[in-house]
């Protein structure tokens, strides 16, 4: 089975055996069923944080589960649940036609509620930890249901514990705990900037929503246009002496102080600044809006898609001293 319409980056790789799961009982099923086959069991959500360099020689089980429901509302305070299957932008609608605050700056990231713990997304001065009540998954190699809270997921920068345990568990349904009137997070300037242009003073979650998507379509590529899995590099976290010799050197870098003492830089500014945005080679490139961002025009293969962030990893050492760490996972 291809899997080019299951990833974002629109790659032809090939999954030996394919299946797709509507419910616990069809995952219990499908970790049977690669135990019998005697191969990996591999979740699919979206495909918008993957690299496919080869076909994939395991049972790829795509979470299609849904539904949402509220589990807890005293008025103020809403515990509201989604299946993994559920495509996440419709889920953070959903939420703020609810009138719930508190997910409208993840407006339109691609992907699925069940992914979004994974790599703990985040966008606009907001990440997935800020509004995670919980998660309930499948032990993939106990076949045991486990529930996971806020600490036991060990979410970090675009990491928690479900990415670098990658496969052992099946993360099915996801809690967030939202309000019904709370304070906007507003603290990304283009987002106050945006606002301000429209003339809204006092925004609701829904302008905020309408601000971020607005943002992100102007600047991040359309994965059904253009092939992408949208940041391909995490912003680096430095120690301040590197951040101050390179500022000393490069008075423009843009560079953000983090608790801790550490400084993380923005990776975009860095690949723009050696001549990396709007490159492309063959049918792979950089994104000529946002360096950040590597695209498939085309036939791209992953191996290419590879070999392109490689070159501007090993680039970017050498000018900067700095190293990019692959934000997407590469299979
Ligand atoms: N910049 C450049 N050139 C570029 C791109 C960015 O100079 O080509 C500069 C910008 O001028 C800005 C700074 O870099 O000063 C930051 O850029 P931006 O706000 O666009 O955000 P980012 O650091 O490139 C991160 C996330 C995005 C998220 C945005 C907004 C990571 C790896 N990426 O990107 O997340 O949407 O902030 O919060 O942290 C993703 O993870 O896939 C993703 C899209």
């Amino acid at each position: 089975r291809s899997l080019k319409s299951f990833n974002t980056f629109a790659v032809d790789a090939r999954a030996a055996y394919f299946a797709e799961a509507i419910s616990d009982q069809a995952v219990t099923e499908a970790i049977g069923e690669a135990r019998r086959l005697d191969v990996p069991l591999w979740i699919l959500g979206g495909g918008s944080n993957l690299v496919l360099t080869r076909n994939v020689d395991a049972l790829v089980l795509r979470m299609v589960n849904r539904g949402i429901r509220i589990l807890e509302d005293d008025g103020q305070r809403v515990v509201i649940e989604a299946e993994a299957g559920e495509p996440w932008h419709p889920f953070v609608l959903r939420s703020l036609e609810l009138g719930l605050t508190g997910l409208e700056n993840l407006s339109l990231i691609p992907g699925t509620v069940g992914a979004a713990p994974i790599q703990n997304v985040g966008a606009y001065g907001v990440e997935i930890k800020d509004v995670f009540a919980g998660l309930t998954a499948l032990d993939g190699q106990t076949g045991n249901l486990v529930e996971f809270d806020l600490a036991a997921c060990k979410f970090a920068y675009r990491d928690s514990l479900f990415k670098r345990q990658a496969g052992r568990y099946v993360i099915l349904r996801v809690r967030f705990v939202l309000r019904r009137a709370a304070a906007l997070s507003l603290e990304y300037g283009p987002l106050r900037q945006w606002l301000q242009q429209h003339h809204i003073h006092s925004p609701t979650s829904m302008d905020v929503s309408r601000a971020v998507c607005s943002i992100r379509s102007e600047k991040l590529p359309d994965p059904r246009v253009l092939g992408n899995a949208g940041s391909f590099f995490k912003n680096p976290l430095i120690p301040q002496s590197t951040a101050d010799a390179l500022l000393a050197q490069y008075p423009s870098l843009v560079a953000f102080p983090q608790a801790g003492g550490q400084v993380k830089l923005a990776a975009g500014w860095l690949i723009e600044r050696a001549g990396w945005k709007g490159y492309r080679e063959g049918d792979v490139g950089v994104h000529r809006l946002q360096a950040l961002v590597l695209v498939n025009y085309g036939q791209a293969t992953g191996q290419q898609i590879l070999q392109l962030a490689e070159k501007i990893q090993a680039d970017i050492l050498e000018r900067f001293g700095v190293l990019l760490e692959i934000e997407p996972n590469v299979i």
